[in-house]
């Protein structure tokens, strides 16, 4: 994002296979497979408790898989320790807003800065010159972050009381600031109004192309969904019953008969 920042590494593949999540009798995930190619914005859509968020919180470690593999970037996901998920590149933002209240604008962004921050608890804590330096760059980053997402004038502003669409951004510029190259998107238009939602449309397909970010947006917004989306996966009771281009995934008659509870 600054000059000074080493380029994120190229590649970063997304594999899922035959991945299975069990909460007691209910299989939130049912043999899920799928793959996402650097670059790609994949919408993953399914109704109400389709497992969406629950495959989010298996890529990230938060959930631990009953069966399958998931390989990002040549790499055993389910092997890394989730405080580690960061460190490959992957980061996310969270279905109801994941902030700190109290804390300012800029610090709930720099939080996601220190996510992947280099120096060592240490080292941090003696204060050292080469971590003040680091503490300056990320500040720096974190301020153009801000800029980039409209957030300057909030910035020393505590998240809470902020109105909703502005969180929302915060929160984006949070998990932006882990300088991800997948970056998992649970409802980023949840609560928006008609206008926030082409807005913040414009604004990720943007940021995907300056940042070479690969997405995975779960969204009900169908607009959103078909204008930003290059691939969707539709989820329905932890198994998936669809699989590709927007407009297909759209007229597909399993997705129909799901949203609207109906034969097609
Ligand atoms: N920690 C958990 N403990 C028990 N059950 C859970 C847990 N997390 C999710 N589930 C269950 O797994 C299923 C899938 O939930 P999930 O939150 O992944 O759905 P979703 O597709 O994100 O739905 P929504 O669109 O409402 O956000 C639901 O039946 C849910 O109740
Ligand atoms: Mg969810």
């Amino acid at each position: 994002m600054t000059p000074t920042s080493p380029p994120a590494p190229p590649g970063g593949a997304l594999a899922v296979a035959g991945l299975t999540v069990r909460f007691g009798g209910i299989t939130a995930l049912d043999d899920v497979g799928f793959t996402v190619e650097p670059g790609r914005t994949v919408g993953l859509i399914g109704p109400n408790g389709a497992g969406k968020t629950t495959l989010f919180n298996c890529l990230t470690r938060r959930y631990e898989a009953d069966e399958g593999t998931v390989t990002y970037d040549g790499a055993d996901l389910l092997a890394v320790a989730p405080h580690a998920v960061v460190g490959l590149g992957i980061a996310r933002t969270f279905q109801n807003l994941g902030l700190f209240p109290r804390m300012t604008v800029r610090d709930n962004v720099l939080v996601g800065a220190h996510a992947r921050a280099r120096a060592g608890f240490a080292a941090a804590a003696l204060r050292l010159p080469r971590v003040r330096r680091e503490e300056a760059r990320l500040r720096a980053e974190a301020d153009e972050l801000l800029a980039r997402l409209g957030l300057t004038d909030v910035a020393d502003r505590p998240a809470t009381g902020l109105p909703f669409g502005t969180l929302k951004r915060v929160e984006l510029a949070r998990a932006l600031a882990a300088r991800p190259r997948l970056l998992l998107l649970d409802e980023p238009c949840n609560g928006l109004s008609h206008g926030e939602v082409a807005e913040f449309a414009d604004l990720l397909r943007a940021l995907r192309d300056d940042l070479d970010l690969t997405l995975i947006v779960v969204e009900h917004h169908m607009g959103f969904v078909m204008g930003t989306c290059d691939r969707v996966v539709c989820l329905e009771f932890g198994r998936k019953i669809a699989e590709g281009a927007p407009a297909e995934v759209q007229n597909d008659p399993n997705v129909l008969r799901a949203y609207l509870g109906t034969a097609a």
